[in-house]
Order: structure tokens, then C-alpha cells, then sequence
């Protein structure tokens, strides 16, 4: 296990060291393959990679990118609220990355399938993930075995309730199901970076630095199982 701690002073300043670990890799290889994340976490690492794009013009056009996860039966006038609209407004529409080449995980993805998909490229050079209130990173609540690879989710009330900012406030709008990518792809990984900021997060951190093993109530723990791991942090307070 190899996980390194970096505490910066606010997100913005996460925001630009994570963006540089993606553009990097992309300039060291342009058809590098990634894992990407949703939720607020990666948002400013995704807007300094447009910066990036168009004071540098970095070509992302040979980049693959493989999305964390999606949900599932969202309703009609939420589907701006999907995870693919999220990433197209945050970033793929202002870099020039080819879209054919960016895929989410859906239901006929499920079991090994998504993996494979993967496998057509090469194993995934960077992950970035966030982490929910209560350690899942994906969608992988709280008793996920390790071994579990892209699956069906019922969502558990504390991460629809943590959601429910995107849906009027309101929980009963928030899907309860969604399709993840299993802990299995995020670990079969090159290298992972995870963002955390604020105190809700607080918890789920304490529960990584102190775990020496998986704990499957926490499934953030996973990481401990990854040779590459950079989590970056603000004070949690
Ligand atoms: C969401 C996503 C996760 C994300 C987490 C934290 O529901 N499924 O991939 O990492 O919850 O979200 P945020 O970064 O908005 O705190």
C-alpha cells in the first residue's frame, strides 16, 4: 500500500495539482486512458484543465475516458442532472476530446463487461475519484466486497440525501439506483487521486489513515489495497 496525504490551503489550489497530474500524463501519452469522477469534488480540477486547454491547447482528441458511474431511471425533468450532461458541461465541451471515445457505465455493462471495455485500450493510466459522506467512492456503499466489479446499486438514503442539492432540495426526486463501476476496475488502476474537502468528508478520511485493511463499511478503505494512491485534502473543517 502506498498512500500519500497532500493538505492544500482551498479547492482551488487541489483544483490546479490535480489538473497538472492529468495533463502530464496526457502530454507524456496522448491516447492515455482515465477514470473520472462526478460530484463536486473533480469540478475545479476540470475547469483547470479547460484553462489549461485554451492557454495551451493540450490535445485531448486521442484521450479514452471511462465515467465512475450513472443513474438510473432519472426522471424527465432532471435529465439535465445525468452524470454524461455533467461532464459535458464541465468539461468534454470545451476541450477537444472525442466524445466516442468517453464511456459511462450503464445496465448492459454490468458484471465484467465494463472491464473489458477497458481492456480494449489499456489498463486506466489516473483515476480521480471523490468520496461520499459516508466513504463510498462511485457508487460502492458501505458492504461492497472488494471483489465486486461494475453492478446495480440501490442508492442509500444518506447519499440521496447528499444529492438532493441537484434535485429542488427535494429527495423523492433523487433516482434510487444507479449503475457503479465495482471497487475491483477502480483498484485495477495505475494510479488514483482522491479529493476530499469540507467536514462532512472528515469522517471518511480518518477511517482511510487509520485503516490498515479493507473494511467494507468503509469503502474508501479499498485504497489501502492500491500500490499508487494521492489523496488531497483542504483542513476538513
Ligand atoms: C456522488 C458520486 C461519487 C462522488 C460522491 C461525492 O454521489 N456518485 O462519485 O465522489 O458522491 O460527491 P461530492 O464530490 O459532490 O461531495
Amino acid at each position: 500500500m502506498s498512500i500519500r496525504y497532500i493538505q492544500c490551503s482551498n479547492a482551488q489550489k487541489i483544483g490546479e495539482q490535480v489538473a497538472q497530474l492529468f495533463i502530464n500524463q496526457v502530454k507524456k501519452n496522448p491516447n492515455s486512458v482515465f477514470i473520472l469522477a462526478t460530484g463536486s469534488s473533480p469540478v475545479m480540477t476540470y475547469q483547470s484543465i479547460v484553462k489549461d486547454y485554451q492557454l495551451n491547447h493540450t490535445d485531448w482528441s486521442k484521450v479514452i475516458t471511462f465515467n465512475l458511474d450513472e443513474y438510473i431511471g432519472l426522471d424527465n425533468r432532471y435529465s439535465n442532472q445525468s452524470y454524461r450532461c455533467f461532464m459535458d458541461e464541465n468539461l468534454f465541451n470545451h476541450i477537444n476530446i472525442n466524445k466516442k471515445q468517453t464511456y459511462f457505465p450503464d445496465e448492459t455493462l454490468v458484471g465484467n463487461k465494463y472491464q473489458k471495455l477497458i481492456d480494449q485500450y489499456h489498463q486506466v493510466d489516473l483515476a480521480i475519484l471523490g468520496v461520499g459522506n459516508n466513504g463510498h467512492i462511485a457508487f460502492n456503499e458501505p458492504g461492497t466486497p472488494l471483489n465486486e466489479q461494475t453492478h446495480i446499486v440501490n442508492l442509500t438514503a444518506s447519499s440521496r440525501e447528499a444529492n438532493a442539492r441537484f434535485f429542488d432540495n427535494n429527495i423523492n426526486y433523487v433516482p434510487k439506483q444507479a449503475v457503479t463501476t465495482g471497487l475491483q476496475e477502480i483498484l485495477n488502476t495505475k494510479q488514483i487521486v482522491l479529493i476530499a474537502t469540507g467536514k462532512a468528508k472528515k469522517e471518511a478520511i480518518e477511517h482511510l489513515k487509520q485503516a490498515k485493511q479493507f473494511d467494507p463499511n468503509w469503502p474508501i478503505t479499498a485504497l489501502t489495497q492500491h500500490p499508487n494512491v494521492i489523496i488531497f485534502t483542504d483542513n476538513l473543517e
